[in-house]
């Protein structure tokens, strides 16, 4: 069972929700100190106060990780924590999905381009400076399954968590000789607000394909989310870690 040393901040995007929410959780149950971060920020601020309630330490900050100036925020999150040891980004979203690619409105692949994508990379940047000065960091990207695959439907989503496959191979090695790692998380159907939210169809297309034929637990995302960001997880850079009930072949 991983635990962290103390301290170790561990800052989670997309906290208000699903798999942030739930990692977050866990990882304040381990001895982290975790800073929730979303758009939503009163969303935020609830998982921090529920977090804090149930015995972790934990604060909530607003976050859009599209804005290119984000300075602010971070800037209070490490007046907060001293050191931020850990990122883990879970803002995703879907846009809209049952589409063929003749019908894919280019505006909304465009903000899916832009939360999926360009977002990984700004967060990065803004926490990538700190770590170096600490020479440590851990960094963990929330890719999908539909990055390896390609959904049909999903056009917006399967290229942009492609995209964040691409992105974690290169940015791993940029930084793979300092105490910094950087990698990505490919789960297939975890059920969340964010899958809730899908047209049923859609839903069991994704389903049918879990050799396990089951969907994944937020706990399990959690776990894996909680070793890969800890100091256990020394030797990996640059890759995505599998978490799709064998349905991932590489
Ligand atoms: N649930 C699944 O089956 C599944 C499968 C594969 C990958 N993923 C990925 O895991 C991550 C988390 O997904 P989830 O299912 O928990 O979704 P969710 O919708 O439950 O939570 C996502 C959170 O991200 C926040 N967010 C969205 N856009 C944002 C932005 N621009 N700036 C800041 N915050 C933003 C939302 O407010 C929300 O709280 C996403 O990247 C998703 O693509 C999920």
């Amino acid at each position: 069972m991983t635990s962290f040393p103390t301290p170790y901040t561990i800052a989670i995007i997309g906290a208000a929700s699903g798999i942030g929410r739930a990692a977050a959780s866990l990882m304040a149950g381990r001895g982290a100190a975790v800073i929730c971060l979303d758009r939503d920020g009163e969303g935020a601020r609830r998982a921090a106060n529920e977090i804090a309630a149930a015995g972790g330490k934990a604060a909530g900050y607003a976050l859009e990780i599209t804005d290119r100036s984000q300075k602010a925020v971070w800037d209070a999150v490490l007046r907060e924590s001293g050191q931020l040891h850990a990122l883990v980004n879970c803002a995703g979203v879907t846009g809209k999905t049952n589409l063929k690619v003749h019908e894919v409105d280019p505006d909304d692949f465009d903000l899916v381009y832009r939360i999926n994508m360009l977002g990984p990379l700004l967060v990065s940047q803004a926490v990538l400076p700190h770590m170096m000065e600490k020479n440590y960091g851990r960094i963990l990207h929330l890719a999908s399954i539909a990055g390896k695959d390609g959904n049909a439907g999903m056009t917006a989503y399967s290229a942009t968590k492609a995209g964040v496959i691409g992105l974690v191979k290169s940015m791993g090695k940029d930084y793979a000789e300092t105490g910094i790692t950087i990698n990505a998380l490919a789960p297939a159907v975890i059920r969340t607000p964010m899958v809730a939210a899908l047209p049923e169809a859609q839903v069991a297309y994704m389903t049918d394909k879990i050799p396990m034929k089951r969907c994944g637990e937020l706990e399990e995302a959690a776990e894996m989310i909680a070793w890969i960001v800890s100091p256990a997880c020394s030797f990996t850079t640059g890759f995505t870690f599998d978490l799709s009930g064998g349905r991932a072949v590489y």
